[in-house]
């Protein structure tokens, strides 16, 4: 049975925000259902937008509603009025500009009053919900009007959103000013592919078996690809997709993270900091990128399944000739004695043929061609892999007879299926996160060295994509596995994508 989080106050910054409404509200109210929230807790709305707090209430109540009742993965049927209403009785809400020093004068008086009436032991988690423009201004404006400062008998905390900077220097200048405000064990980084509970999985699969550990290296695997493939196109968000793209939206965090699990050491204890160190290593021992390592593309138009969809440059407020990619393929090689000669594939892309998330390892083949008539190199290959969404689960592929007097060979496979196993609570994927923030562990979460090892190897990549516009978007359909020479990567070292499925 986990155990229940200190007393503390909540102060969600952006309360009307998509991001509070799909997934932070959602994880709260599936965190109260199991029992895992605070015994005395209350959450404070912060937003530039006039309503009331029973306005709030209602309207995140609404919202709810719609998603349960839309299609999706480990969604419920129907909102639990009990424990909504006994969550959300507890909700207030500030009118605020984030850029004005009286709103921290404000929240301040607000979260004095909360504590007193809810008991809250003087803990206090500020939730960064807000565009990353905001997150030194509000970190300075919390600091500034003494709402930071900690002792032994009470925390506060800052969970900040991504992205962490728009490359290594605007990285390093947030981890700056905000390192004046906090201390790094109050910050928390979040990046919400470690919420996942397939990510986390690949820690156990990896640690807690004696199996795979000592064939996870160089000298039984081949190479690793790692694949991120999304149908939607860029939806609503073409005002900051235009200036962020696919590099920055997904790979010096999300994909990263990915290898960084797949790849890291393993940790002496399961302690934050030791975990994250071990992290950090594997982006400290990556080549330094060159764009031949690297391949970007931009979607034109096609079809997903039977719905024919516009082309990026034809999505609302787009520009008709724009140089963002939607898709970026790299080879990174990590130089260390575990993975030196391995390569690491990593993709990610909009408007892919299907949903898929994924990391196959595919292992080295059988020395020598045991087998009359089968030549070692028409064997199909083993490969093992981690299926993080959807149907998550694992599988190995391997050789087998087929049935018969002769000596046919086949791929076949032993498929392990989450859901088959465990009956999982519905969850958005924030609630390890936020229960983690509530109990102070910060080992899912980015530390400062972390954030600014990873994007100092995309760094030479961005720059040299500012330099050089692209010549040929768009360069994929809508719908397909990518653009061609992302397969032409892989050729050169006599390996090809997976098909994505
Ligand atoms: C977000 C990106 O961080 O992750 C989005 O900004 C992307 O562009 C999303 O679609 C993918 O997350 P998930 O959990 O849907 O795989």
């Amino acid at each position: 049975m986990a155990k229940t989080p200190p007393n503390c106050a909540m102060v969600l910054f952006g309360a009307h925000g998509d991001l509070t409404k799909r997934l932070v509200i959602p994880a709260l109210y599936n965190l109260a259902r199991q029992n895992q929230l605070p015994k005395n807790f209350a959450l404070l709305g912060v937003d530039h937008n006039n309503c009331t707090a029973k306005q709030w209430r209602d309207d995140l109540h609404d919202f709810m509603e719609s998603l349960t009742q839309s299609k999706g993965e480990a969604k419920e049927k129907k909102i639990d009025e009990k424990v909504w209403k006994k969550l959300s009785a507890n909700f207030h809400y500030l009118t605020a500009d984030f850029t004005k020093d009286k709103t921290y004068s404000d929240l301040g008086a607000e979260l004095a009053k909360m504590d007193k009436a809810y008991k809250l032991d003087g803990n206090a988690l500020f939730y960064l919900a807000v565009a990353d423009r905001f997150f030194g201004t509000v970190v300075d404006g919390l600091g500034h009007a003494g709402l930071l400062k900690q002792n032994g008998k009470h925390w506060r905390r800052v969970v900040i959103e991504k992205p962490f900077g728009h490359d290594l220097k605007s990285a390093k200048e947030l981890n700056a000013r905000i390192r004046k405000q906090l201390d790094e064990h109050q910050i928390f980084r979040i990046d919400h592919f470690l919420g996942k509970e397939t990510v986390q999985n690949i820690l156990a699969l990896r640690f807690a078996n004696g199996l795979f550990e000592p064939i996870w290296n160089r000298d039984r695997i081949d190479h690793v690809q790692i694949t991120v493939a999304e149908t939607v196109g860029v939806e609503e968000r073409a005002g900051f997709y235009e200036v962020t793209g696919a590099l920055r939206d997904m790979v010096p965090n999300h994909l990263f993270q990915l290898v960084a699990m797949m790849a890291m050491e393993p940790p002496s204890s399961f302690d934050a900091d030791v975990v994250r160190a071990r992290k950090a290593d594997v982006f400290k021992a990556m080549h330094p990128l060159t764009t031949s390592d690297v391949v970007r593309g931009q979607y034109g138009a096609g079809k997903i399944g039977d719905e024919a969809v516009r082309a990026y440059r034809s999505e609302d407020g787009v520009k008709k000739d724009s140089a963002t990619e939607t898709y970026v393929a790299m080879k990174l090689g990590i130089d260390n004695w575990r993975w030196a000669g391995v390569p690491f594939y990593i993709r990610t892309g909009k408007r892919m043929t299907r949903r898929s998330t994924e990391i196959a390892i595919r292992f080295k083949r059988a020395p020598y061609a045991l087998f009359r008539e089968t030549k070692t190199e028409e064997m199909k290959s083993d490969w093992l892999v981690l299926r993080i969404q959807p149907d998550e689960g694992i599988c190995l592929h391997f050789n087998a007879k087929q049935p018969g007097t002769e000596m046919v060979l086949d791929s076949v496979a032993l498929n392990f299926n989450y859901k088959d196993w465990f009956k999982a609570a519905p969850a958005v994927g924030y609630e390890t996160l936020l229960y983690d923030v509530f109990t102070g562990d910060g080992t899912l979460f980015q530390r400062a060295d972390q954030v600014e090892a990873a994007w100092a190897v995309v760094d030479p990549i961005l720059k040299a994509w500012a330099e050089e516009k692209p010549t040929d978007f768009p360069n994929y359909k809508a719908g397909s596995a990518g653009p061609k020479a992302a397969d032409e990567l892989l050729r050169e070292d006599g390996h090809a994508w997976r098909a994505i499925e």
